[in-house]
């Protein structure tokens, strides 16, 4: 992997982007969506899906179990199974990515068998996944811990329904519980689901193939498990990224003269405009588009954000708004709720010129407005990374932030988009 990073020379609180900034397909999406493969018998074919790193990651994983992958024009897959599938996950693939737990459950559905690693991804707290390995032992598995792997066996071959009550309403077990269930033997009842709209789009389109789910999108999911599936030609269309979408939004609001995001769905981001709104940001919401433009703009001003469940405030723009809440009037206390490590980030933002005080792995209050400096800065993940190209645009001076392949883990061609909008920044090899 290439070392590269972001050179951005910043505004200085001068608010000049324009134009419009079209969102991707859903990261936390496209990449279950290749989770469903192993639940058909036919082809199966992804659309919309967005060329970033842990999709090339994914592409690998579904290729070492057996999975013929191919890959059309620059956003459509096309998968099907070619031999005897290999229900293995190799560690260093599966330590790329938190998303690779997902293909656990069908996996091991499909094939009664499953031998992973502990799953890899964002250093955001310690990740456990406790929930999985008792909800697939509730279902009918066994389970062994070998040589730093998990084996699940499912007993005779198959999984058989149960009633699962989420410890918490986790989001990738939500959506590997419920697509084991498609293959299991009976009913299954998830409550305490996760009720992101990624899974209900991931249940719509199993229900258009012959699936029978209820309930997904809410906090409890009724699924009845039969044979597997034909796609017979009907495509995964992966929703908008509400998570882009709204990186850009906190962006078009620090910085936008008159900047639209369109392709997007403002239905899945009421609590960041509710809260952006709530600041004194004037927002144009339109079918698929959200539109700032400074003339319309007031002062901004502080706003408590507590992050929560879906549809409350993503714990994956909790970052991002730390950064607006750095330009905004006052004092606000923000208390990330879902993840331990996941305000780390911030003494980052303080070098920089924030008012950041941490109370403890979970609170923290902003002071603003502060004037921010550039400095360079190392992504600690996706969303920091992301958050730091925001503070480093609306900063005094030129940034450099190193890791830019964490923010392409998320985001694809972000500088590309970013430049077409006046945004002054460059990808750079580390070498140089
Ligand atoms: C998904 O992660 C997303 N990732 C995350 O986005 C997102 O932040 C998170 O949901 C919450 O919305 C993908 O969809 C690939 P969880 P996930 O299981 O499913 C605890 C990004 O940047 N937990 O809902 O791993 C866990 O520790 C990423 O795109 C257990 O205790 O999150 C956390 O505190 C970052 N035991 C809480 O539940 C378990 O077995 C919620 O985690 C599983 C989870």
């Amino acid at each position: 992997m290439k070392r590269e990073k972001f050179v951005v020379k910043g505004l200085g609180a001068e608010r000049t982007l324009k134009g419009t900034l079209a969102v991707k397909g859903a990261k936390n999406a496209a990449l279950q969506a290749f989770a469903l493969a192993f639940l058909f018998k036919d082809n199966l074919r992804l659309k919309n899906v967005p060329d970033i790193e842990d999709t090339h990651y994914m592409v690998k994983l579904l290729k070492h179990t057996g999975m013929r992958v191919k890959k059309y024009g620059c956003a459509t897959y096309s998968i099907t199974p070619y031999k005897q599938l290999k229900p293995e996950l190799p560690y260093e693939l599966s330590r790329r990515l938190r998303a690779s737990v997902v293909l656990t459950g069908p996996l091991l559905a499909r094939t009664g068998r499953v031998i992973f690693p502990h799953p890899g991804g964002c250093l955001i707290g310690n990740r456990p996944i406790d929930i999985f390995l008792d909800g697939f032992q509730k279902m009918g598995a066994l389970l062994e811990e070998k040589g730093g792997s998990y084996i699940l066996t499912a007993q005779k071959g198959k999984l058989w329904g149960t009633e699962h009550f989420l410890r918490v309403p986790s989001v990738t077990a939500t959506q590997s519980f419920m697509m084991a269930a498609v293959l299991a033997q009976g009913r299954t009842l998830i409550k305490n689901a996760a009720m992101e709209p990624e899974t209900e789009c991931l249940a719509g389109f199993l229900n258009q193939c012959g699936a029978d789910i209820r309930g997904a999108g809410t906090s409890t999911i009724s699924v009845m498990g039969g044979a597997l599936l034909e796609a017979q030609g009907r495509i995964f269309q992966t929703p908008p990224d509400r998570i882009e979408a709204g990186s850009f939004l906190i962006l078009a609001a620090l910085a936008a003269d008159d900047l639209t995001i369109k392709e997007c769905e403002p239905a899945h981001l009421e609590a960041l405009i509710q809260a952006l709104r709530q600041a004194g940001v004037c927002i144009e919401v339109g079918a698929s588009t959200l539109r700032i433009r400074s003339s319309a703009q007031r002062a901004i001003h502080a706003v408590e954000v507590k992050t929560h469940e879906y549809p409350g405030f993503p714990t994956d723009l909790q970052a991002p708004m730390v950064v607006f809440l750095t330009q905004a009037t006052g004092e606000a206390l923000i208390f990330e709720t879902i993840f331990e490590g996941r305000l780390n980030y911030t003494e980052s933002l303080v070098r920089m010129g924030a008012s950041i005080n941490l109370w403890d792995t979970h609170r923290a209050t902003v002071k603003g407005p502060t004037l921010l400096h550039a400095k360079e800065l190392e992504s600690p993940d996706i969303r920091a990374g992301l958050a730091y190209l925001i503070a480093a645009i609306v900063a005094k001076g030129e940034s450099v932030i190193h890791n830019a392949y964490y923010i392409d883990r998320g985001y694809e061609r972000i500088e590309e988009r970013l430049r077409a909008v006046g945004v002054d920044i460059r990808r750079v090899s580390e070498q140089s």
